[in-house]
């Protein structure tokens, strides 16, 4: 298997963009991450791009050729994926497999989602689809429902409060003040997030990842074309994906995430390394118990120790694991698509040492972690500043 490293990233301003279509944004992404990897668009030998639900959002499908049209790759290959949340990683994920087999040399992967041109109700309805329609949505269950539901099981279970989970929110969207292109660049605090209207108990708007438009473009290559692009490539060291039962009342234990735990498990193994390895991660959280089952699940704390973990600052910036410096879904925004594409321009930032204020000092490895559904799909990406 052949080595791949990330040699350009760009992303849009993330937020409401009354001002760009979905193209416009998409473009925008593709052409900084071209910049980035002083790379001419021909060098492109073809197009992944992660998109949820254009059809229902925008009134668009068949979204590859769109953007490889708009962004003058003509006659490339453009595939489009489709995993919810986690379109846009595993996107990352088959290009990743394309330049590894050697079926490529450079590709573009990018993510883009345009969510804000539809009303609220409509948005949570095109949401739900992401879960199981038959025996789910179809009976008035909504994606923050499902993880109400967890959450309040994972209180049971383990005790943890309504207070660590808002913890979350107040770390993710501190840390987003100090990225500019954030959709949410203020701070709240624990009271201002137990206050916040509920939206499903014990979930607050607080707790939730916002709706938001966006676009996010990474360029790979092989790891020995790497150093004609950039004197800092960052180098993907290991990878694992995972799914699970598409309906949460198939789970033997709704406060664990299997697909996370069995994609982790994939990706230390091929990296070679374990969770106290991980410098800083860009990890899912869509909502505030996201983030709390994923450390847990992940192996950076003890099954049920997620709340104790937030509460002790483990996570801040410079914490022992910095997790979500970019402010997360929470504060930098949730445009679907484009959603883990993102975390990986973030993840590549921070090993270049170039993510400015939010910088984790010294960092060497990263992670992102990109759930779709109720976590029906988990894909996680180990990166490095240095080959294995
Ligand atoms: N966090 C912080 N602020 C939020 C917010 C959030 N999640 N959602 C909305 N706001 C803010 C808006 O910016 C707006 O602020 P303003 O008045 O200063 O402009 C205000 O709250 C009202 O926004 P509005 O658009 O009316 O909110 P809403 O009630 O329509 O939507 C939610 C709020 C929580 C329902 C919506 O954000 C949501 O559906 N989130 C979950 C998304 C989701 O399920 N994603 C999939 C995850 S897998």
């Amino acid at each position: 298997m052949r080595e791949i490293a990330v040699v350009g990233v760009g992303m849009t301003k993330f937020g409401e963009r009354w001002d760009k279509q979905l193209r416009d944004l998409f473009v925008e992404a593709a052409n900084e991450a071209l910049k980035d990897a002083n790379m001419e668009r021909n060098e492109i030998q073809a197009l992944y791009v992660g998109n949820f639900s254009a059809g229902s959002f925008v009134g668009q499908e068949h979204v590859g050729p769109l953007l490889a049209d708009y962004l003058s790759l003509k006659y490339k290959p453009a595939f489009r994926v489709e995993s919810a949340c986690a379109s846009s990683g595993m996107a990352f994920n088959l290009a990743c497999m394309a330049i590894a087999s050697g079926m490529y040399d450079i590709v573009m992967v990018g993510g883009v989602e345009k969510m804000t041109d539809i009303s609220a109700p409509e948005v949570t309805s095109v949401h739900a689809k992401a879960m199981d329609a038959e025996w789910e949505s179809f009976f008035g269950l909504t994606l923050p429902a499902a993880f109400a539901l967890i959450a309040r099981r994972h209180f049971v279970q383990y005790g943890t409060k309504p207070e660590q989970l808002a913890m979350v929110s107040v770390k993710n969207h501190r840390n987003a003040t100090k990225n500019p292109l954030a959709q949410f660049q203020f701070e709240v605090t624990v009271e201002r997030v137990l206050t916040s209207p509920i939206v499903s108990d014990p979930l607050h708007v607080l707790d939730c990842s916002p709706v938001t438009d966006g676009a996010a473009a990474v360029i790979l290559c092989s790891a020995e074309l790497a150093k004609k692009y950039t004197d800092t490539p960052v180098y993907v060291l290991g990878f694992g994906t995972a799914s699970d039962t598409i309906a949460l009342h198939d789970r033997s234990d709704i406060t664990t995430l299997g697909a996370v735990v069995e994609a982790s498990r994939q990706a230390y193994k091929m990296a070679g390394i374990e969770p106290k390895n991980i410098d800083v991660a860009e990890l899912h959280d869509s909502f505030t118990i996201t983030e709390i089952i994923s450390y847990e699940d992940l192996g950076f704390c003890e099954k049920g120790k997620g709340g104790l973990m937030i509460q002790e600052g483990e996570t801040e910036i410079g914490g022992r694991i910095s997790v979500n410096p970019s402010g997360g879904l929470k504060a930098r925004g949730n445009p679907i698509g484009a959603t883990g594409v993102a975390q990986v321009v973030e993840i590549v930032q921070q090993l270049r040492g170039a993510a400015g204020k939010r910088q984790v000092s010294g960092a060497e490895i990263g992670m992102t972690q990109n759930i779709g559904g109720t976590g029906s799909t988990c894909v996680i990406h180990i990166f490095g500043r240095q080959r294995r």
